[in-house]
């Protein structure tokens, strides 16, 4: 027997046995064999590579979850979410006179698009955006890293979240790239605060360590109009968690988003560590994680559980 939930005007034959659906493509997720664990850093090259999680956190409370679901690992750009949140609460409006919402079709850390665009970001999915959005946590809370860790544990209901020093120290000592991106912003008038303030703001966050069943319970929010399932609390107002949803679907799985869209149809947000998240709206959120990355920096089985388990549900939001 089935039970019918209608996400987007669509009805969701969600099954009994949502476990063993899950187990089953687990399963068949380790038979694919693409991809390469992130590298550019040591913390993450020593990451097991057949690590393999998949959990399903739907809006009654339910968290349903497969294999390592347990093990926090480094969330990475999953972050650009929770950091454009703040930014786009305290700021409203006019931080969309600082980054666009257009999607970049160029890799997450490209640099030449920044430079003809007069040092505004093409979205806040892609590392400039982000850095830009970690200026304007800098500028205008007193603590941002305890402002948004406090908010994610919050989101998620647990104070175990945390973040990986190590990788923290990494992310600074192989962030030349991303300072580029920052500095090249800066001299276009586009960066508030000190610069080194904001690229640690950015590494710091990147280093953020959950789960998938604290990264699915954290962003439930975004599946139910705003409001978080688990307190009642309206975390962000229904247009802001639209917003978020349509920058995601359009730029969330970087220049892998139009295939994202066209196999799988959800928003999505993907990370180096390997982790994804997809929003299905009215029902649940979805979070893969599995090292080995794709050549577009997305997780190769991760992408695999996701596209399954959409496609077997009938989850697309087109
Ligand atoms: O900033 C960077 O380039 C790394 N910390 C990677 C961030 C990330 O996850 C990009 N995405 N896929």
């Amino acid at each position: 027997m089935t039970h019918d939930v209608i996400s987007g005007g669509q009805p969701i034959h969600a099954p009994d046995n949502l476990k063993q659906l899950l187990e089953d493509i687990l399963q068949q997720a380790m038979t694919v064999n693409d991809g390469k664990v992130a590298d550019y850093i040591p913390a993450l090259a020593e990451v097991k590579a057949d690590y393999c999680a998949l959990t399903v956190a739907t809006l009654d409370g339910n968290v349903t979850s497969v294999g390592d679901s347990n093990k926090p690992f480094s969330i990475q750009s999953i972050s650009k979410i929770y950091g454009l949140m703040l930014a786009m609460e305290r700021l409203g409006d006019p931080l969309w006179e600082r980054v666009q919402m257009e999607p970049s079709g160029q890799p997450f850390n490209s640099i030449v698009q920044l430079e003809w665009e007069k040092g505004i970001p093409r979205n806040p999915m892609i590392n400039a955006g982000a850095i830009l959005v970690s200026d304007v946590l800098v500028s205008h809370y007193s603590a941002s890293k305890s402002a948004l860790l406090s908010m994610v544990r919050g989101l998620c209901g647990s104070e175990a979240v945390c973040v990986d020093s190590r990788v923290h120290e990494s992310e600074r000592e192989h962030g030349a790239r991303n300072a580029a991106l920052a500095y090249l912003m800066k001299s276009f008038n586009n960066i508030e605060s000190d610069v080194e303030e904001v690229l640690d703001h950015y590494f710091w966050q990147c280093a953020l360590t959950m789960n998938t069943e604290q990264l699915a319970s954290s962003l439930a929010f975004l599946a139910n109009r705003g409001q978080c399932p688990r307190s009642g609390k309206q975390i962000t107002s229904h247009r802001d968690a639209q917003r978020i949803n349509a920058l995601m679907s359009t730029s969330g799985m970087y220049d892998q988003s139009g295939q994202f869209a066209f196999t799988v149809g959800l928003p999505a947000k993907s990370g180096v560590g390997g982790g994804i998240i997809a929003i299905v709206p009215d029902y649940g959120v979805i979070s893969a994680w599995s090292p080995p990355l794709n050549s577009f920096g997305n997780s190769a089985r991760g992408m695999f559980m996701i596209r399954e388990l959409a496609n077997r549900l009938g989850l697309s939001v087109y």
